[in-house]
């Protein structure tokens, strides 16, 4: 969507994953202290979103929609002031239906006075759910809001949540940042690999001003090991996915920190270029060792060696599999130990990959030194 948002995918925190409706001002509040404290605020993380269950289960006698008295005593605005004060972006939650997943008011029919309503409270980013819709097309349901949005005036990332309805990459470029392309990610391996999947098939929908969504980031929930969260990372990044943190920001151990804040990883999701990579080997003769690829700015390629195999693998490729050159050196820095590993790679690549766990490179054409 041309509305000068998304140049690269979104990054932030959303509330949904780790506290599902237990949400309440002061834990949105202390969210946004904690994306500061810890450093994740500078590393990108910009957005605090708030999604379903804040706002009261009926509408006002104005019919507008109310922030639960009980649980956002203080209102929305406050809020906004208070993340803004800490220099970060409010986003909240509606849904293109009569209900919101959790039955509270949806928007569907109400999208101008909701969506300036929003504004005049100072919200930066709508998610847009996709329950109690009527079985009406999500085509016709969503347009509606984006026009809303755009005659407020001010400035909101438009996040679609249709779960992939009618092939989203197809028809949402012109209507939303981002377009879900799956089903709701769980805190396990197969939904993580299975949301993987699925969102990669739509790759070439990707770019600058709207980007697909296979679902927020599970990293530091639990339900996953250290390696394969830090391949759910390390392909979300890759696949300019949004990297919206789902877990207690308040409490994260020191692994999460590490993942969530590896700024080479984080660099290669934020790359000007917007190019969303894809795996370029696997579920063929590679099985389940794969090898997933994108083109960086300033002729710069990130590489990912992703073992999904159940046991240690050592995953090799010849580089113009890559759409590398096969007789030129490359310098290759691995993203993970933060070392540059050989400044004269020529022909193959492989390396070591544990069970599950990801390695992710950048490749770079080694600088040739004229000699005289
Ligand atoms: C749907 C969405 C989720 C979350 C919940 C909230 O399932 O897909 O991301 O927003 O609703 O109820
Ligand atoms: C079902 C649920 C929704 C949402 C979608 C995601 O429809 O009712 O809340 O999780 O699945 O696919």
């Amino acid at each position: 969507l041309n509305n000068g948002l998304a140049l690269t995918p979104q990054m932030g925190w959303n509330s949904w994953n780790f506290y599902a409706c237990n949400i309440n001002e002061t834990v949105i509040r202390e969210t946004a202290d904690a994306l500061v404290s810890t450093g994740l605020a500078d590393l990108g993380y910009n957005y605090v979103n708030i999604d379903d269950c804040w706002s009261y289960v009926k509408r006002g006698n104005k019919n507008q929609l109310l922030p639960d008295p009980k649980t956002f005593p203080s209102g929305i605005k406050a809020l906004a002031d208070y993340v803004h004060g800490k220099g970060l972006k409010l986003g909240i939650y509606s849904d293109a239906g009569i209900f919101t997943c959790q039955v509270r008011p949806g928007s569907l029919h109400h999208e101008n006075d909701d969506a300036a309503l929003f504004a005049s409270w100072g919200v930066d980013y709508l998610k847009y759910d996709n329950c109690y819709n009527l079985g009406i097309k999500p085509k016709e349901r969503y347009p509606p809001m984006r026009d809303a949005l755009n005659s407020t005036g001010r400035q909101i990332f438009y996040s679609l949540c249709e779960w992939g309805q009618d092939d989203p990459a197809l028809w949402a470029g012109k209507v939303g940042n981002s377009w879900r392309t799956t089903d709701d990610i769980q805190d396990t391996w197969k939904s993580m690999t299975d949301n993987a999947d699925n969102n990669n098939k739509w790759a070439s929908y990707a770019g600058p001003g709207g980007w697909n969504d296979p679902d927020m980031l599970e990293v530091g929930n639990g339900g996953m090991t250290f390696a394969e969260y830090r391949a759910h990372f390390s392909i979300w990044a890759l696949m300019k996915a949004p990297l919206l943190i789902g877990c207690d920001v308040r409490n994260m151990t020191k692994e999460t920190i590490e993942i969530l804040s590896n700024k080479e990883v984080i660099q290669v999701n934020q790359d000007p270029l917007g190019v969303q990579g894809r795996r370029i080997l696997g579920q063929g003769k590679y099985g389940c060792s794969e090898v997933w690829a994108g083109p960086l700015s300033g002729n710069l390629l990130a590489v990912a060696l992703w073992n999904r195999c159940s046991e240690n693998a050592n995953i090799t490729v010849k580089l113009p599999s890559i759409g590398l050159d096969g007789s030129s050196a490359y310098s290759v820095r691995d993203l993970w130990k933060h070392e540059t590993l050989s400044t004269n790679v020529v022909g193959t690549f492989g390396a070591q990959v544990d069970v599950h766990d990801c390695k992710m490179y950048i490749f770079t054409p080694a600088v040739t030194v004229a000699t005289s």
